[in-house]
């Protein structure tokens, strides 16, 4: 082609993609309601997949998931994967996987998007102003269980699709999801599905796409790295039942004297981790990103009045985003066994399990960590010489993600958002844990983003949960956008 038509040809181009832009916003416009009753249908089932009462809630879910996309004409498959081993011996169906496709055009890209429709525990009596499985539109916000985490980013993702095919407009890459049922309890079978399903399912995707997490401020994000955790359980015993603390207190060792113990050497009041080595295995902090936290829009005093507290560990904006996001830390969740009812019940347990973890970071090795805190616990507690026996064990040990932001797949991120919010996205990272996107990485080898639609003050995991009217609908202009920005990266393979 002669170079100087070349310039001319781009405008077109670009000309008739501004022009389908627009008519696909105008459609997205023109369906939100619709949109929002969809949400209201999907948030109704409660898919509590920590509640095995809830089963056949979460498999009705699924199904729901499977004949909204046949209607769509997309190729659909319910994935067996298996059973859950319950701890009474008991074993329980575990919600198929659905899997679609949208186009199977060689020549053009395939994006694969991850999703789950399974949601956390939620009662009224927890505090929720309203139910939260009745979806409640109120002042622009959407409340219900799931509707943030992750019901509504999925729906955002259908509709984005669903908005091409009913103008009749060609998808500009192909489209394949894979939505699950057991996110919120460990993902559960997806990774020997998805090892399963390399060269089949995934050998064609070049992308994967989350949007299982939230912006930091009213700022849209794209997200680039996650923790991982390691859950510990350590279990002190002694005496053979539990004992009356007048009659036996001050003739035994105590089991639980002997876990606050241990447990008081994790991590120091400053949050310092007083395990040794796990500190010295995280990556330094660069300057750069020093100067990329600098550059976060990241409001600490609505942070504080978030969390209710007046007092943070840190009180500059780098340290604090640092710690939440790349440094690994030590929570402890609870003490199974302990007398925790209201009263004065005058016992010694005889048997007390402490529930603890660690956030992971690069370059932390969960097997590594198993062994250094398992070492670090029994050499403590070697030292208090206590005839009570401690066990120690590692339940989960998932591994962070990372991704390079200079990668084609986030400057085509940054361009969708800058095209409908017309700003620029900050880059972040997530404090929590998305598992799977380590196993998509190193099952399939190819970039993943993490392009979350949710809102700051969604309220993930706890009461009140919402999305906004906002979020939802710019949403899914953003995944439109997104998708015709990714067709434009040039294929590798070509
Ligand atoms: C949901 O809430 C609305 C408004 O309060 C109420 O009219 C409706 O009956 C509720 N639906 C269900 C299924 O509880
Ligand atoms: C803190 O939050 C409360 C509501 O929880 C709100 O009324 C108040 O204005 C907030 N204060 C600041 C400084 O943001
Ligand atoms: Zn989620």
């Amino acid at each position: 082609m002669n170079p100087q038509v070349l310039p001319a040809v781009l405008l077109v181009l670009s000309a008739v993609q501004a022009f389908q832009y627009q008519e696909l916003v105008r459609y997205v416009d023109e369906h939100k309601e619709e949109y929002v009753e969809t949400l209201r249908n999907w948030v109704a089932v409660e898919s509590d997949s920590s509640n095995v009462q809830k089963r056949p809630d979460l498999h009705h879910m699924m199904g729901m998931v499977a004949q909204k996309l046949q209607l769509m004409g997309g190729t659909v498959k319910l994935v067996d994967i298996g059973e859950q081993e319950l701890p009474d011996g008991q074993s329980l169906p575990l919600p198929q996987v659905v899997t679609v496709q949208f186009g199977r055009d060689p020549s053009k890209q395939t994006v694969c998007v991850y999703g789950h429709v399974d949601v956390q525990p939620a009662k009224l009596e927890d505090g929720w102003a309203t139910d939260p499985f009745n979806l409640t539109d109120l002042n622009g916000n959407l409340y219900g269980r799931g509707a943030s985490d992750n019901k509504a980013p999925v729906l955002a993702w259908i509709h984005a699709v669903e908005a091409y095919l009913a103008l009749n407009m060609e998808l500009p890459v192909n489209v394949k999801l894979v939505i699950e049922g057991m996110e919120e309890t460990g993902s559960n079978g997806l990774d020997a599905m998805i090892m399963a399903q390399r060269d089949t399912f995934f050998s064609d995707v070049d992308y994967i796409v989350i949007s299982d997490c939230g912006w930091l401020s009213r700022r849209p994000a794209l997200t680039y790295g996650t923790r991982g955790n390691c859950y510990f359980f350590a279990e002190v015993e002694g005496p053979k039942q539990d004992l009356h603390s007048g009659v036996y207190g001050g003739t035994v060792i105590e089991p639980m004297t002997d876990l606050i113990g241990i447990l008081d050497s994790l991590i120091s009041p400053s949050g310092k981790i007083l395990i040794p080595g796990i500190r010295e295995a995280v990556a330094p902090l660069s300057d750069e990103e020093w100067k990329r936290y600098q550059d976060i829009e990241f409001d600490m005093d609505h942070y504080k009045n978030k969390t209710g507290v007046h007092q943070l560990m840190y009180n500059n904006k780098v340290d604090l985003l640092a710690h939440m996001w790349r440094y690994p830390t030590v929570s402890i969740h609870g003490i199974e066994g302990a007398f925790s009812d209201p009263g004065t019940k005058t016992v010694i347990p005889a048997k007390v399990t402490a529930k603890f973890s660690i956030r992971q970071v690069p370059d932390m090795d969960p097997a590594m960590v198993r062994k250094q805190v398992t070492e670090h616990l029994h050499s403590v507690f070697a030292k208090r010489k206590s005839p009570n026996k401690l066990k120690v064990t590692m339940v989960i040990g998932a591994k962070p993600w990372l991704s390079d932001t200079q990668n084609p797949l986030f400057e085509a991120g940054k361009a969708a958002v800058k095209r409908v919010f017309n700003m620029d996205p900050d880059l972040i990272r997530e404090g929590g844990t998305i598992p799977i996107a380590k196993t998509f990485q190193d099952v399939t080898q190819k970039s993943i983003i993490m392009m979350p639609i949710g809102g700051f003050d969604d309220g993930l995991h706890s009461q009140n949960e919402k999305i906004s009217r906002y979020n939802y609908i710019e949403g899914t202009k953003l995944f439109i956008a997104f998708l015709n920005e990714v067709s434009q990266i040039r294929k590798a393979r070509v």
